[in-house]
């Protein structure tokens, strides 16, 4: 009998030799693996910002690992529109094409998000033209500009309570109403890209039942009122201890709707988890386990419901979660774009 390792053999191996190392402040060993886009039976996303795909060594790494492209900031609002009204593409721009140059698709986040009041549409001047069709405007300009490469939108991001208690008040549903902007950013966007798949996205699904309840709540509420709502995101911004069998759990449960799934910004916190003072090497385990999950659970969805999977952030020295905890390591990569421990179970999970 053939004792050669195939693929699975060889990364089991890997990970349970660097998940030894349970020292606190150890780094795991790297481990080595194939691109992720070449392991996967759907895309693989990487948020990414304009000047890092200029970076000698993360532009590479993003190329070889993506298939898809998520802008982190430079496809909102806060970047694109000027407080004169004027729109700032260049970002957008260069991730277009950079996707376009390596054979990766683009998802657009975020046209409608409570977060965001820029100065032009607080300060618009509505005798010269309605809020609304400013609005509209705006969503058209955006989705229409990119509707040959993006793949589809994040319309509306972050729309529940944060417990899962109703709706989040912001300037757009202040103006348009509560549901009623809604429609209307997923009525703009369809009629500027007609092709293109178009998601509600928040975040806590997968650790508030309550708010996940409410989440398809209001999206067979949008689909009542004939908004084209064809996907549902979960961003996955997960605490290394979450308890075994959660997320898959919230995966089939998002899925119940039958709509395409986006696993929009994944990464897992070790520093956000309680123990990781005490025991680093096992929260870093946790994490493996849990991006193992992640990847079992979304591969196991039926084909047509696996819109794609991604990583917010490649590297943890670019990720988000630095700016909270300098010791935080929530990505697949170390700093130097090393395959962690991590990225091991997280690519034996896929299918
Ligand atoms: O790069 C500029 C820098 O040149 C400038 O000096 C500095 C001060 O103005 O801003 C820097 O840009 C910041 C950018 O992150 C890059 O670091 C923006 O101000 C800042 O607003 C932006 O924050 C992003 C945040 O969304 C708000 O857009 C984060 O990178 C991004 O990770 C975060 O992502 C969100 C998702 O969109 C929605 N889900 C939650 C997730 C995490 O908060």
């Amino acid at each position: 009998m053939a004792f050669g390792l195939d693929r699975r053999g060889v990364l089991a191996g890997a990970l349970a030799l660097a998940a030894c190392d349970r020292r606190a402040g150890a780094q795991a060993a790297p481990v080595d693996l194939p691109p992720l886009r070449t392991l996967a039976q759907f895309a693989i996303g990487a948020a990414v910002q304009a000047a890092q795909l200029d970076d000698p060594d993360l532009g590479p790494l993003i190329a070889a690992q993506a298939s898809q492209l998520t802008a982190e900031w430079e496809m909102k609002m806060e970047y694109i529109l000027q407080d004169d009204g004027a729109y700032r593409f260049d970002a957008g721009d260069r991730i277009a094409a950079f996707a376009r140059a390596n054979g990766q698709r683009l998802f657009g986040h975020t046209l409608v998000w409570f977060d965001q009041r820029p100065a032009a549409f607080v300060a618009l001047d509505e005798s010269r033209i309605s809020f609304e069709a400013a609005y509209r405007n705006y969503i058209a300009a955006v989705v229409g500009r990119y509707r040959d490469i993006a793949v589809g939108w994040d319309v509306v991001n972050e729309a529940v309570g944060e417990q899962g208690e109703g709706l989040r008040k912001s300037l757009w549903s202040d103006k348009l109403g509560d549901i009623k902007h809604m429609v209307i950013a997923f009525q703009a966007a369809r009629q500027a890209d007609p092709a293109a798949i178009l998601f509600l996205n928040d975040y806590n699904l997968e650790s508030l039942p309550a708010k996940r309840k409410a989440f398809l709540k209001l999206a067979e509420q949008l689909l009542a009122e004939g908004a084209p709502l064809g996907g549902l995101g979960t961003q996955s911004h997960l605490t290394a201890d979450l308890a075994r069998g959660a997320y898959g759990a919230h995966l089939r449960d998002l899925a119940s709707l039958g709509l395409p799934i986006h696993v929009s910004e994944l990464d897992v916190s070790q520093t956000r988890a309680p123990l990781h003072l005490i025991d680093p090497g096992g929260v870093r385990a946790a994490q493996s386990r849990l991006y193992a999950e992640v990847a079992e659970a979304f591969s196991a969805l039926p084909a047509p419901q696996r819109f794609g999977l991604t990583l917010w952030g490649l590297r943890d020295k670019d990720s988000w979660l630095r700016r909270e905890n300098a010791a935080d390591a929530p990505c697949l990569f170390d700093d130097q774009g090393r395959p962690k421990p991590a990225a091991g179970a997280f690519a034996n999970g896929l299918r």
